[in-house]
């Protein structure tokens, strides 16, 4: 991996056009690296399959539609790569199954990955513009949630300025820009309705204290870092009016496999009163899985919980149980927020009901 930029001042060095984690180059693959946030603005060129998987395997690039694009252009990186080290179509084929299965419970990597390699037979130009479609069209879908998200949220909650939790990060980072989860909560600040919102760290990498509060900050938008743990206590203590967050994947029958601790959060807000949504493009949607116990959930290393800040806090021997994600029942989820629906999961309005179309 190449930095192409190293402590820019905005994510807007480097080449990528500002508020985008992901971009080509002509040459490569080029990333906003995350691992470094917030301390160091970093972006990276990968040119080939190992440095693409080790890339998403870090971290480096995290979020289901981010890792859609990831996936999508990753086979143009095996396709030139395939170029360069005169590998033959089987090798090719072994290739892009790696950048498919490089993390197992955000569908949308191995969905880009399936709409884009029927096309490698065309060329590497053919498979370009296609993953560049997939890059467009997740943009668009994050406005268009975001839109929806606010309507939905304005006509049924009455309180305003409306008070958001948010769990892991679903902004411009882990998308392809503006967000899923953050693109609801831009939307409302956008619109002058936003009281603030309570980020919940996200241990064990802090997603939510790293990225989505720098997210947050650049916006201007105003926000408090909280403990996971103190979640359920203030969503209880009557300081929230919605949680909302992304998906990694979405059964047919709605239930939801999202960053672990957002059960937590949905049972709380069940508790609460308040609607627990989850915003999420058509795109992560899994129809051909029936329900969450059919999700593969990553299981992380150990010592992503053993140690902190480079330090070790569990005594020698002990070992870590690393679950990546967890799966909310739909029976928890008020409503999924697709770009072109809102479906009231928990009154049964399921993703895998065709005739559903969104309107209550
Ligand atoms: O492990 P991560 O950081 O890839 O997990 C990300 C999440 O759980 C997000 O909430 C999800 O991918 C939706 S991103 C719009």
């Amino acid at each position: 991996m190449d930095p192409a930029a190293a402590d820019a001042p905005t994510d807007g060095d480097g080449g990528l056009p500002p508020g985008r984690p992901v971009g080509w180059t002509g040459e490569a693959l080029r990333l906003l690296d995350q691992t470094l946030l917030p301390g160091r603005v970093v972006h990276v060129d990968v040119t080939d399959v190992d440095t693409l998987v080790d890339a998403v395997r870090r971290l480096v690039v995290r979020g289901a539609p981010a890792l859609g694009a990831v996936g999508a252009l990753g086979v143009v990186v095996a396709m030139r790569q395939a170029r360069r080290e005169g590998w033959d179509a089987v090798r090719l084929a072994a290739e892009v199954h790696r950048v498919r299965t490089a993390r197992p419970t955000a569908v949308n990597l191995a969905w880009a990955v399936d709409l884009v390699e029927p096309l490698v037979p065309q060329g590497e130009a053919a498979v370009l513009a296609a993953a560049q479609r997939i890059v467009t069209e997740d943009g668009a879908a994050n406005h268009a949630i975001g839109r929806l998200g606010a309507d939905w949220l304005l006509e049924r909650v009455a309180r305003r300025p409306l008070r958001v939790l948010t769990h892991c990060n679903a902004g411009f980072l882990a998308t392809t820009q503006w967000g899923t989860a953050l693109g609801v909560v831009r939307e409302l600040h956008r619109r002058g309705v936003l009281e603030q919102v309570y980020v919940d760290e996200t241990r064990p990498l802090l997603q939510g204290a790293r990225l989505t509060a720098w997210e947050l900050a650049r916006d201007g938008i105003a926000h408090v870092v909280q403990a996971d743990s103190a979640a359920a206590g203030t969503i209880l203590g009557g300081l929230v009016d919605v949680a909302v967050v992304g998906a990694d994947r979405v059964a047919a029958n709605g239930d939801v496999a999202n960053k672990v601790g957002t059960l937590g959060v949905a049972l709380a807000c069940r508790e609460a009163g308040i609607p627990f949504v989850v915003a999420a493009p058509e795109s992560t949607l899994d129809l051909a899985t029936a329900g969450g116990e059919a999700i593969e959930i990553e299981l992380r290393d150990g010592d992503e919980v053993l140690v902190h800040a480079g330090v070790r806090t569990a005594p020698a021997g002990t070992r870590g149980h690393n679950p990546a994600f967890d799966v909310t029942p739909a029976r928890f989820v008020t409503a999924l927020v697709t770009q072109t629906r809102v479906l009231e999961v928990s009154a049964g309005r399921l993703p895998g009901d065709s005739t559903n179309d969104g309107t209550a």
